[in-house]
């Protein structure tokens, strides 16, 4: 994987020893995409892949879409994360289980913390059985009571909040101290971050491939939510790939 931006002696994630259009290597990969240091709020960075025309899925999955570059960012990505949100469409579409590294610097790997106001979710899936942490369940009082008692019955964390905003969730999750927020999806959790202004970071791959088909795109949500600047601060390119960084954009005062 090459830097396209920023170029390697910024100082903004780039080591003056690296030559601008040398190969990433894992350390120089892993300080690209740093966290800010010292959080004491939820950060909240989401990764998707896309294909060039916007589509987030091939036969209902993101498998698809997939690339070398795009997996070992994947796989980075959930090291540096303290925790891994994701909406229930997402798990249930993509047989989701628990994150298979240590996040950095720790000894276990992030948990899996699922929003699911139906708390819909099969117990006998890898979510559960194939993980070395419990995932965490927010789910709300309207759902069903067996469904979740069968949930932690399966070793989940059932975590019933009022309401399953933005704010509650990641309330939730820095009552915690899980400050570092790797959101994976899917596009009706992401609509509803962007909807709240509670999106930080958006790492987006874009795979060299036209998909057509009816595919959503990665973000769905209310008519008349407010368009939220981004600035460009990352991209990296392998084999047509390109790994893109975003950050919320700092307004002009
Ligand atoms: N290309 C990519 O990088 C990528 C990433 C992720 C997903 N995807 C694709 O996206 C598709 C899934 O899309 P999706 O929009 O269904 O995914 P999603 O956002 O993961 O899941 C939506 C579900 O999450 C729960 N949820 C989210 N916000 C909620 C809230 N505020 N209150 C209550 N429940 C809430 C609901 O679950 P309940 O129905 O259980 O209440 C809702 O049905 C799949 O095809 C997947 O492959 C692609």
């Amino acid at each position: 994987m090459h830097r396209l931006l920023p170029p390697a002696d910024t100082g903004t994630g780039g080591r003056s020893d690296e030559p601008l259009d040398g190969p990433l290597d894992d350390a120089a990969l892993a300080a690209h995409y740093a966290y800010p240091d010292g959080l004491t709020a939820p950060w909240v960075r989401v990764n998707f892949v896309a294909s060039v025309d916007g589509a987030v899925s091939v036969d209902g999955r993101s498998g698809g879409l997939g690339s070398p570059a795009d997996h070992r960012v994947f796989v980075l990505l959930r090291e540096l994360a303290d925790v891994v949100l994701v909406g229930a469409g997402t798990v249930r579409a993509e047989d989701y289980r628990g994150a298979r590294r240590p996040t950095r610097g720790r000894d276990l790997p992030p948990a899996i913390a699922v929003v699911t106001g139906s708390a819909d979710l099969d117990p006998g899936s890898r979510l559960f059985t194939d993980t070395a942490v419990p995932p965490i369940v927010l789910t709300l009082d309207s759902a069903p009571a067996q469904r979740r008692e069968r949930i932690a019955e399966a070793g989940g964390e059932v975590v019933v909040l009022e309401r399953l905003t933005p704010d509650l969730v990641l309330g939730e999750l820095a009552r915690r101290g899980l400050h570092r927020v790797l959101c994976e999806g899917g596009p009706t959790l992401l609509g509803e971050l962007v909807a709240a202004d509670a999106v930080d970071e958006l790492c987006l791959t874009v795979t060299p491939l036209l998909t057509g088909g009816t595919a959503g795109r990665i973000a769905v949500g209310p008519e008349g939510t407010h368009p939220r600047p981004l600035q460009l601060v990352g991209a990296l390119h392998e084999e047509g790939t390109l790994v893109l960084r975003y950050r919320r954009a700092t307004p002009i005062v």
